[in-house]
């Protein structure tokens, strides 16, 4: 691509640490941030975020040791704890958040929290208008800056501005409930390019614009994008399936030392068959629902009793949520129940951590686990899901996936699908994936993981930035 890309996100890609006078920044390291950063540092771009960081922080020399290693700057948005509080933890997490995941009993509506949103969503937009140039595409990400776009119209009223929505979109029965929602749809229709993760979140998106917004107009639709006009612009919409950088995970699974990890992680647990959930501590995530269906698994099918246990990994995560602060005790009190209901001498049915894990250590649980439980419900994508097929090098593996995370439009075929809802069905489906042949798991993990290899982290971003390209000249064809 020969146009420079500004990157918005609410969180900048990096992490500050320390104090007194000791201060590092280490940069992130997930599938975005690998797969953006050749473009970024061959336009000598700029990412704008919140730094993450109190006004102690040396930002500006830590960022420009940054930009001297990666080639590309980092501008900072920095946020006052009110802020932080109302905008991000506030509307951003405890409205919108579980609003787009279908959990109305979730939502806290509150206005003060939006009246900060939109504070801070329209400094975003200032940071980007003044760091921006003409000819520039601005990419802004995620539910936190829906609003950014709007502003950033005012300011700048000809440049290309694209967002990418990471989680999914609702349906317009759920998206009406918002007190601010035709405010939430000003701000997305002023983008030129709008991005999902799939076909679903595009519909829904759709149906709330056309439905609540006077002069929205279809002008045309294909199977893989529609072109709405609304007054004298035109918008493009599409599903974009974000994934993994494929050849990182897998061959980083083949290394001796998470080989070594793994094979000690096994001993650890012993030879017995291993379920895995790896995830953030989130509600979304149907953690509770999955212990129970593992629970009714070993009552209903005593033969696992012994030979099988589920490591159920939480990584910390909005740890000031109350929510969060909920899930937590609950996960607590319920894997002690679990565990002193169906413990026998020399088998622990069910191991719960609540930490994060270093690179190796989860690249090696991905490799020990026979069996992964992806059980959220509702999610917009789930990486975790794809990251497990990709280590799953010699094929052995068994994905169990939820009807209503993003991924199951890729990999429902060949995975084990439940409604995570449904204790009976799951049960059945842990059963199911304990008792497989080998050979089925060979030929389901096969097919899985070259759709994973196939549509991965590079094809993801060609496929937003060809859109992106081809924006501008879009035929005006008929509905
Ligand atoms: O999935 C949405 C998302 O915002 C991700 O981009 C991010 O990694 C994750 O949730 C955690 O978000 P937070 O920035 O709130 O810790």
């Amino acid at each position: 691509m020969n146009r420079r890309m500004v990157v918005v996100s609410n969180r900048l890609p990096i992490t500050i640490t320390g104090g007194d006078k000791q201060w590092t920044i280490t940069p992130a390291s997930g599938g975005l941030v690998t797969a953006l950063e050749p473009l970024m540092s061959e336009h000598r771009s700029i990412w704008i975020g919140w730094p993450g960081c109190g006004p102690e922080a040396p930002v500006e020399e830590l960022f420009s040791s940054f930009s001297a290693e990666h080639g590309y700057q980092l501008a900072p948005v920095p946020l006052a704890e009110d802020e932080v509080e109302k905008y991000y933890r506030g509307f951003s997490n405890e409205t919108l958040w579980p609003l787009f995941h279908d959990l109305l009993g979730n939502c806290l509506f509150d206005l003060e929290n939006y009246r900060t949103y939109d504070i801070v969503n329209r400094r975003f937009a200032k940071v980007t208008a003044e760091a921006s140039r003409d000819n520039d595409i601005v990419w802004i990400h995620d539910y936190q800056l829906i609003l950014c776009g709007w502003y950033l119209r005012q300011l700048r009223p000809d440049r290309f501005l694209a967002f990418f929505l990471h989680i999914p979109f609702p349906s317009p029965d759920l998206f009406r409930r918002l007190p601010w929602c035709k405010e939430l749809l000003s701000g997305l229709l002023a983008y030129d390019l709008i991005g999902f993760q799939t076909l679903r979140d595009h519909r829904n998106f759709i149906h709330c614009a056309t439905s609540m917004v006077k002069d929205v107009e279809v002008v045309s639709r294909q199977r893989k994008q529609t072109i709405l006009r609304f007054g004298e612009r035109r918008i493009k919409v599409g599903h974009y399936p974000i994934s993994i950088d494929f050849n990182r995970f897998s061959e980083g699974a083949d290394s001796a030392e998470v080989a070594d990890a793994a094979w000690q992680l096994h001993e650890n647990y012993g030879q017995r068959q291993l379920f895995l959930g790896i995830d953030r501590l989130d509600y979304t995530k149907g953690i509770p629902e999955r212990f129970l269906a593992f629970e009714r698994a070993l009552e209903k099918y005593p033969d696992m009793r012994q030979k099988a246990s589920l490591l159920q990994v939480v990584v910390p995560s909005r740890t000031m949520v109350p929510d969060y602060i909920d899930l937590k005790s609950k996960l607590e009190q319920l894997s002690g129940h679990i565990n002193g209901r169906l413990s026998e001498h020399g088998w622990v049915p069910l191991h719960y951590h609540y930490r994060s894990l270093d690179p190796v250590q989860l690249l090696a649980h991905y490799r020990a686990a026979e069996i992964a439980l992806v059980t959220p419900l509702r999610d917009g994508m789930n990486l975790v899901a794809k990251e497990f097929c990709a280590c799953t090098n010699d094929n052995r593996g068994v994905l169990v996936l939820s009807k209503f995370a993003g991924a199951a439009d890729q990999l429902g075929r060949h995975a084990l699908m439940v409604n995570p809802y449904d204790i009976e069905q799951t049960a059945d489906a842990i059963y199911q994936a304990f008792s497989m042949t080998e050979t089925e798991r060979c030929r389901r993990m096969a097919w899985l993981r070259a759709q994973v290899q196939r549509e991965d982290v590079h094809r993801w971003l060609e496929n937003f930035i060809s859109s992106a390209g081809s924006s501008q000249r879009e035929p005006e064809a008929v509905s």
